[in-house]
């Protein structure tokens, strides 16, 4: 499938933002008490350099609240006026009711609909693409989109390989219907559910519900093939990104903001080398809060929005890449 191209006159247009972050910091020194690594490995082969942790009784729904919230208030829009909530999350508080549902009775939000998209790391992407086809149809006005995880909770806390990757966190966006700008340009969403054993949680769902064994195994964790995760997220990445530039006509240099998935910063830099981008419009945050997984783009574009460094106008290239497997890229205009 060849990345989809917008013709539609009414526009999503992001007009609010927000993030949380739990307050508890935990650093590369803290792993070491951890497990077998050191702060000089994580850094040098991730760039990681602490993450946030959720308290023990804080979850994603609440998280997602919190950003949710504050994309309200920015955008000025009531929880009232809100006509869907989007929630992409691989960490839900319940297999079900889903955490759209515990966000939408936080928030206050009585006239939207609410339902969880789960499309891994690649899921706020996912999201805002389904958020625009409700708008730029007609249907909506005003959607919610948010990026929630408490990826703490699914941690084996005895793997190295994956323990000292992830944070906790959550982004949001309020999505709204407009005539003006480009809006959502383009976008891209791929999958590959041959590889579902490359990046999972082998139990607790139907497939292998939790026995005493599964939890002595901990295979109600996740668990990650890192090496070869690491070469697929490249060429597909790289891949689904140069293809959302080419069927757009967009050249790489009209782009102001590349928001990549945090995942690695090797995995980012070799991004850059492969379509050229110029490495300071990159914006990189894993360095301070790790991979969020469909938290990182939306936190990222609300420290960007923020910190004043996006006008009206500005192109935005997004990619992500996660388990399923799943990658998606967009581009819009701020
Ligand atoms: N500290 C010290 N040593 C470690 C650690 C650690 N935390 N973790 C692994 N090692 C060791 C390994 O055991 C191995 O040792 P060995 O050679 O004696 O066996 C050695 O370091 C090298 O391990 P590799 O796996 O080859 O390390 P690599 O350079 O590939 O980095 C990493 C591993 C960081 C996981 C990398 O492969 C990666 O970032 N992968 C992609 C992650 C990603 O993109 N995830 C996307 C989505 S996540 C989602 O959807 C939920």
């Amino acid at each position: 499938m060849t990345p989809k191209v917008s013709s539609s006159k009414i526009h999503s247009r992001i007009v609010g933002t927000g993030a949380y972050l739990p307050e508890r910091i935990m650093t590369n020194a803290d792993l070491e008490k951890i497990v077998e690594t050191t702060d000089a490995w994580i850094t040098e082969r991730t760039g990681i350099r602490e993450r946030r942790i959720a308290a023990d009784d804080e979850f994603t729904s609440d998280m997602g609240a919190k950003a949710a919230q504050q994309a309200l208030t920015m955008a000025g829009v009531t929880a009232d006026e809100v006509d869907l909530i989007i929630v992409s999350t691989f960490t839900p508080d319940t297999i079900f009711p889903s955490t759209a549902c515990r966000i939408q009775h936080a928030i206050g939000a009585k006239k939207a609909g609410a339902f969880d998209l789960q499309a891994a790391c690649s899921g706020f992407l996912y999201s805002l693409v389904v958020a625009d086809q409700f708008l730029i149809s007609g249907l909506y006005r005003n959607i919610l989109v948010i990026g929630s995880e408490k990826i703490s909770s699914v941690l084996n806390w005895n793997d190295r390989n994956t323990c000292v990757l992830f944070g906790d966190g959550a982004g949001a966006v309020l999505l709204q219907a407009t005539e003006q700008g480009r809006g959502l340009i383009v976008s891209d969403l791929r999958s590959d559910g041959g590889e579902t054993e490359m990046l999972t949680i082998p139990a607790s769902g139907c497939r292998m519900p939790v026995t005493q064994q599964i939890l002595d195994q901990k295979s109600n964790c996740l668990f990650m093939a890192g090496k070869e995760v690491f070469k697929k997220a490249v060429t597909a990445m790289g891949g689904s990104m140069g293809h959302c530039l080419k069927s757009s006509g967009i050249d790489s240099q009209e782009i102001k903001w590349v928001v990549p998935h945090q995942a690695n910063l090797r995995i980012i830099d070799a991004l850059v080398q492969r379509l050229d981008l110029p490495r300071e419009q990159v914006y990189v945050n894993l360095d301070r809060f790790g991979n969020m997984s469909a938290a990182c783009i939306p936190v990222a574009l609300h420290e960007l929005n923020v910190s004043g460094k996006l006008e009206r106008g500005d192109l935005i290239l997004m990619t992500a890449f996660g388990g399923g497997l799943t990658w998606a890229s967009a581009i819009l205009e701020w």
